[in-house]
């Protein structure tokens, strides 16, 4: 088996929103660059009007019901709000074909609990993807349940990798990086559009200063990603006396770096709290 290549072929996702979106679209793009026709993806949501625009896709098949999904996968990816998870597991758990890998994508929602509802030796992978997805740039954890062994962990390595980078990590971690990634990106997102309001401020056009912005991010994540570290970022942009170190005073004196840190801690935090009532 090559690398990346999916083992298996049907495919379900239960709650088609913005995550179940982006990961439907991220495997459908894969399958078709690949040029595979032999994966079949099975697809129910609540709201049946937003099923519509996948009708003519061949590759995925609409479902009346969960259950119905649940009886063609045989992986299952659990796209719903975490509060909605147990009652899709419980309906699901009798339909679900031996040796299925339940895929849940919910916040604090732990393996333990999903095993619960879905009965001893179920295999359960938790993930927790960020809304990257949509434009196939997610950063994505992974663990696995009590019963899930290494293949089923890789199995869904590769069906995450459909929408970018793919992270497998211990289950106590899982919280910090929903504070640091799955809401990191909206904290991104805020800095992003301040520094643009800062060029507005100074005279640019908002669109110009917005996508100068958002793309001084992507350079500064990119060098960092190459394997710069940020301090020799600043080192290289930082002259004495210069514009730079000013901008860093300001930063400094305004106490940026704790507010961003402190913006990690407080949304693990409400993860860790999340977490603790999933688990009764
Ligand atoms: N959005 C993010 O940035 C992000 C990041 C990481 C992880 N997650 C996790 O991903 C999960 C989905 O989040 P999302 O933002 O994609 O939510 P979303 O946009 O609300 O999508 C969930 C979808 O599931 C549907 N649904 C609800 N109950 C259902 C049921 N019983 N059976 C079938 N479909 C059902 C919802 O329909 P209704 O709207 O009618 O209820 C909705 O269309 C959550 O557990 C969240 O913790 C989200």
């Amino acid at each position: 088996m090559k690398a990346g290549e999916v083992r298996r072929k049907k495919i379900g996702i239960i709650g088609v929103g913005n995550i179940g979106t982006s990961i439907l679209h991220g495997l459908r793009a894969a399958d078709m660059e690949k040029g595979r026709e032999d994966r079949k993806i099975f697809i129910s949501d609540e709201k049946k009007e937003q099923l519509r625009v996948f009708e003519s896709d061949s590759g995925i098949e609409i479902c009346a019901s969960n259950e119905e999904v649940a009886k063609n996968s045989e992986v299952i990816i659990l796209a719903v709000k975490p509060n909605d998870v147990r009652g899709v597991v419980e309906a699901i758990a009798p339909f679900m074909n031996e040796g299925g890998i339940l895929i849940s994508v919910a916040a604090g929602v732990p393996t333990s609990a999903i095993e619960r509802d879905l009965g001893e030796g179920r295999k359960v992978i938790r993930v927790m993807p960020n809304i990257g997805a949509r434009v196939g740039e997610s950063v994505t954890a992974i663990c696995k349940g009590e019963y899930a062994g290494e293949e089923d962990e890789e199995i869904a390595e590769e069906i995450l990798s459909a929408i970018g980078a793919v992270y497998v990590v211990k289950e106590r971690d899982m919280d910090v990086i929903t504070g640091l990634s799955g809401s990191g990106i909206a904290f991104f997102a805020m800095v992003i559009a301040a520094m643009a309001d800062g060029g507005v401020y100074e005279g640019l056009p908002h669109d110009l200063s917005l996508a100068i912005s958002a793309r001084t991010a992507l350079g500064a994540a990119k060098i960092i990603l190459a394997g710069d570290k940020p301090s020799s970022i600043k080192q290289m942009t930082a002259s004495p006396g210069g514009t730079t170190i000013r901008g860093i005073y300001a930063m400094e004196a305004r106490g940026v770096k704790a507010a961003m840190m402190e913006a990690v801690i407080e949304a693990t935090k409400r993860a860790r709290e999340i977490s603790g009532k999933s688990k009764m």
